[in-house]
């Protein structure tokens, strides 16, 4: 019943271009954070697009976006595709823009071929998946799957020193056109297209991952704090010294977590020294820890250690340390079930597909505490991602387009 849907490609290619241009970088990727001016421009492109076909256009508090085609029953739950806008400092043109156009394309689609859907279909635009300007990451499913902001959200500061509560206010302000409505409601089930973000699928030729679950991560803010001095007239017994500390912690780290264990990942993305002077000895050293595993009981063991060995370098260099966890999103697994529509519609698609785990997190998990969800990979080359280099091959976008066309045909029909 569903070969021979296509999308049009061309469009999908187009938009992609065009949304790559809001945060164009020199280096061809992306710079479009949570909650910015450029943040806020795209979700005003992709408002008048949707206007301009007819969908409703929603918003809900934590600024998630909602694009609606109605159904046949506007009783039924929806059903939700889409991903995120927002992009890391060094961000690709694919991450989130991808899965967010692709069901776009979706939309329109189905608006082409004039197709009834028995439920409504709603692409949505998840507020700050990335988690690189506020964090944590993946802010807007997680509310939406909790029902809730939390409050501690509220009096966050960016990296770059903006306030989160005011970047919120004028993004949603900047959408007039958008009907508000609460946080969360029942979704018939949730898909989200994506790059793969490693090397797996183009390292064996295949266009497209039917993805049977996320791996766990975990934030660590590490905060070690010394006695700033003298760099000059400070000798080693006087000193208080907390970047000697973080230094000595981390190389043990780096050594133990990851070789011993081929699916642990361990990464240090950011490291603040204060007062920030090359002829003074730090006062404090902060840097965030990003954990990854597919086992919980593998994450607690590495954050014990993390802690252990940050203490026993910091008592050597009469320091202290403050380690607080951010972020933890337990693994996930997705419903069989909605695998199985997967694999049916990436038959009926004629796409070869092969089923893998995301090492990457996405607001796919978050929705798959509320509703069945699951998720759709293609290729990326040399598996590069959260890099300007970042790249898709145009028929693999289309592939992932087409399969998420069929799945939702599949969904929403009956
Ligand atoms: C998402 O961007 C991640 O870091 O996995
Ligand atoms: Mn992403
Ligand atoms: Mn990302
Ligand atoms: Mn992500």
């Amino acid at each position: 019943m569903t070969e021979g849907l296509a999308i049009n490609g061309e469009r999908l290619l187009e938009r992609l271009d065009r949304f790559a241009a809001i945060g164009g970088t020199d280096q061809g990727g992306v710079n479009r954070q949570a909650l910015t001016v450029l943040d806020r421009q795209s979700r005003t492109l992709l408002t008048e697009l949707a206007l301009k076909r007819g969908f409703s256009v929603f918003q809900d508090p934590i600024a998630n976006l909602f694009l609606r085609r109605e159904g046949k029953n506007p009783d039924l739950p929806p059903l939700l595709i889409g991903s995120h806008l927002d992009s890391q400092p060094a961000g690709g043109r694919f991450d989130g823009a991808l899965g967010t156009l692709s069901a776009f394309e979706v939309l329109e689609t189905l608006e082409d071929l004039a197709m009834t859907t028995e439920r409504a279909v709603e692409v949505v635009a998840f507020t700050n998946e990335e988690g690189c300007r506020f964090a944590p990451g993946c802010m807007g499913s997680m509310a939406f799957a909790e029902g809730a902001i939390p409050d501690h959200w509220r009096t966050l500061k960016a990296t770059d020193g903006a306030d989160f509560a005011p970047e919120l206010a004028a993004t949603l302000q900047s959408l007039p056109e958008a009907q508000s409505r609460p946080l969360g409601f029942p979704v018939h089930a949730y898909l989200e297209v994506h790059i793969e973000q490693g090397p797996s699928l183009e390292s064996q030729g295949l266009p497209i991952g039917i993805v049977t679950g996320i791996q766990g991560t975990r934030w660590l803010e590490v905060t070690v704090t010394g006695q700033t001095a003298h760099a000059g007239t400070t000798a080693l017994t006087y000193r208080r010294d907390p970047m000697r500390a973080v230094t000595a912690a981390l190389a043990v780290l780096y050594q133990e977590i990851m070789p011993a264990d081929p699916s642990a990942r361990f990464t240090v993305g950011r490291m603040t020294l204060s007062p920030g002077a090359t002829n003074a000895i730090p006062e404090s050293v902060r840097l965030t820890i990003d954990l990854r595993h597919p086992t919980p009981e593998r994450l607690d063991a590495m954050e014990a250690r993390v802690k252990e060995i940050f203490e026993g370098e910091a008592r050597g260099e009469a320091c202290k340390v403050m380690l607080a966890r951010i972020f933890d999103m337990a693994p996930t697994q997705f419903p069989p079930a909605l695998l199985e529509v997967l694999d049916q519609a990436a038959e009926s698609a004629g796409l070869a597909a092969q089923h893998m785990l995301s090492g990457a997190f996405h607001d796919a998990l978050f929705m798959n505490r509320i509703a069945p969800a699951a998720m759709i990979f293609v290729p990326c080359r040399d598996g590069l991602s959260h890099n300007p280099a970042e790249h898709v091959e145009p028929e693999h976008s289309i592939a992932g387009a087409t399969l998420l066309l069929h799945a939702v045909s599949l969904l929403a029909c009956v």
